[in-house]
């Protein structure tokens, strides 16, 4: 089981920690269940705050994973209620951090299964194609999907994203999340060439 901790939010780029260790950052729409994610991963229900309302996390926060890299949970971006503070955010903190942090090295996008990648993901999934770190797609929330449907959808996203790069996932019930943690460690404990 792996040990995960919260080592602490980053509010501007001065922040940022300096240890060199390797990240793999979490990103998606707001609300679509990154901090979640998070929490079902670390098997901890309060590791990373949640909430019903768009715009709960306003930080990157880093998280240390068996003292070897961090998984860094990011500030939602897309939708229409949250509050302008946080467009900015995300203009001046995520968008240079996504450009140029050196340590990192794999994203996870994240996506509602229910209804595929929508405005703000298209900009970011063009956006990946382009990038030259690893990149995995988890399209959650599954579990409000029927099982037939669940079935039909995932077929879908493996034509789009490569079979070997999307996993069909739920915080709720937990199904892909160890598919999610060996993607995880294969890209940063075994990659060890950048
Ligand atoms: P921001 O921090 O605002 O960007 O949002 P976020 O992406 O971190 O979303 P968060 O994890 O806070 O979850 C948003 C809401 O979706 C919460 O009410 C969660 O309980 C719910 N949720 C997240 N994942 C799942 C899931 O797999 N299934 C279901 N049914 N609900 C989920
Ligand atoms: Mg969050």
């Amino acid at each position: 089981m792996p040990d995960i901790t919260f080592q602490r939010p980053v509010f501007s780029l001065k922040d940022f920690p300096v240890y060199g260790l390797r990240e793999i950052c979490i990103s998606g729409r707001s609300n679509v269940g990154k901090s979640s994610m998070i929490n079902r991963l670390a098997k901890k229900h309060n590791l990373a705050k949640t909430s019903q309302k768009p715009g709960k996390t306003l930080s990157l926060n880093y998280y240390l994973v068996d003292n070897k890299f961090f998984l860094v949970d990011l500030p939602g971006y897309g939708f229409a209620r949250i509050p302008k503070s946080q467009k900015m955010l995300f203009k001046k903190l995520v968008g240079p951090y996504l450009e140029s942090r050196s340590e990192l090295i794999g994203l996870i996008q994240i996506i509602d299964s229910r209804h595929g990648p929508v405005s703000g993901d298209k900009l970011m999934i063009d956006w990946l194609r382009e990038w030259d770190g690893n990149v995995l797609y988890v399209f959650t929330k599954s579990d409000k999907l029927s099982a037939s449907r669940r079935a039909q959808y995932k077929k879908k996203y493996e034509e789009e994203f490569g079979a070997e790069n999307i996993v069909m996932f739920s915080a709720n019930t937990g199904l892909g999340a160890k598919t999610i943690w060996s993607w995880i460690y294969k890209t940063a404990v075994l990659k060890s060439s950048k």
